[in-house]
């Protein structure tokens, strides 16, 4: 295997690459001159592999079982960064011979695909996917090397898309509990950049809390009304109770689905933001003046 380094740029190991996080972290990272080393699976499709080269990334293929090929693929690394996706296979078992491999390269830093609301505030048994993180952190904590995680609420992005939140075609906010909890909600691109400038800085702490914009269910009706010039209204669908009976219900039915977002998890995701259980505190945004918060209303608006 042949691995390149650069003695003038840092060299960032990045795992993931080929997903949505990770190819915008590329793009990130390359912008700001860092040398990017993706390291891809084996068999990789050459459109994946060509347009992470094309932003002059560095393609590695490795089999993520290896850990000898995993070791030699992190040399020369300043940090590894792992935007991967998956269940515990990946976000625990993957990821914990990325870091052994990471360790036994010398790699000095570690930034674990977490990049949610807060799991550190929540105990296990309470949200399937972060329980996943919350285990690979025991890891990490015990490991000889210097670990980051970003903590940045929800994908603002999914507000258009996958959470059904934001109701367009009814005009209305759809929320269990109270109207004037806040919400953290970060942009996929502000998550990548502030990443990107994390994993390019050398002394960040242990955990960077960010959140691009903070709501309530009421702001979130004043964003999407002025996003879309349309009144929207609120829809409150019961008490946090009505919200877990939904999730218990789901899961039954669903309890042999493999996903790695099934709908009961996304409920878990918006019960723990609804309850304030996960909110960020003391955010960490001013940390690098160059970077450019989108707000709610901002990514409402792109809606096409
Ligand atoms: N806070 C939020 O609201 C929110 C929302 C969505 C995602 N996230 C988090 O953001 C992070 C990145 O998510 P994403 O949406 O960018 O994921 P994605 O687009 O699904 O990409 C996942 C990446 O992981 C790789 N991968 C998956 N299984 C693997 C394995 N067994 N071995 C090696 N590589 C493997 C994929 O490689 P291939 O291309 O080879 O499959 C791909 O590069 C995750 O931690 C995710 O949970 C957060």
């Amino acid at each position: 295997m042949k691995i390149s380094t650069s003695l003038n740029n840092p060299t960032i190991i990045l795992a993931g690459a080929t997903g949505h996080l990770g190819g915008l972290l590329a793009e990130e990272l390359r912008k700001r001159g860092a040398h990017v080393r993706a390291l891809v699976r084996v068999g990789t499709e050459a459109g994946k592999r060509a347009a992470l080269q094309t932003l002059g990334a560095e393609v590695v293929e490795v089999n993520f079982q290896n850990a000898l090929a995993l070791t030699q693929a992190c040399q020369g690394g300043t940090c590894v960064v792992s935007a991967l996706s998956g269940l515990r296979d990946v976000m625990v078992d993957t990821q914990t011979r990325l870091l052994n491999a990471a360790v036994a390269a010398g790699v000095p830093r570690f930034i674990p695909s977490d990049f949610s609301i807060d799991f550190t505030r929540l105990t296990y048994g309470h949200n399937r996917n972060l329980d996943f993180r919350k285990e690979f952190a025991e890891v990490l904590d015990q490991a000889p090397i210097a670990a980051t995680s970003i903590l940045n609420g929800m994908f603002t992005d999914l507000l258009t898309g996958q959470a059904p939140v934001v109701l367009f075609p009814v005009k209305r906010i759809l929320f269990w509990g109270n109207a004037d909890q806040p919400l953290d909600f970060t942009n996929i691109a502000n998550t990548a950049t502030y990443t990107a400038l994390a994993a390019l800085d050398p002394n960040t702490p242990r955990y960077l809390r960010i959140a691009g914009d903070v709501q309530t269910p009421k702001g979130l009706q004043r964003a999407a009304s002025q996003a879309t010039g349309h009144p929207f209204k609120l829809l409150r669908a019961g008490g946090l109770g009505v919200l877990n009976a939904m999730i218990r219900v789901t899961k039954t039915l669903m309890r042999n689905s493999q996903e790695v977002f099934p709908p009961w998890q996304g409920m878990q995701y918006l019960r723990d933001m609804l309850s304030g259980q996960a909110k960020l505190t003391s955010l960490n945004n001013d940390r690098y003046p160059e970077m450019r918060w989108t707000s709610v209303q901002q990514v409402l608006a792109s809606r096409r």
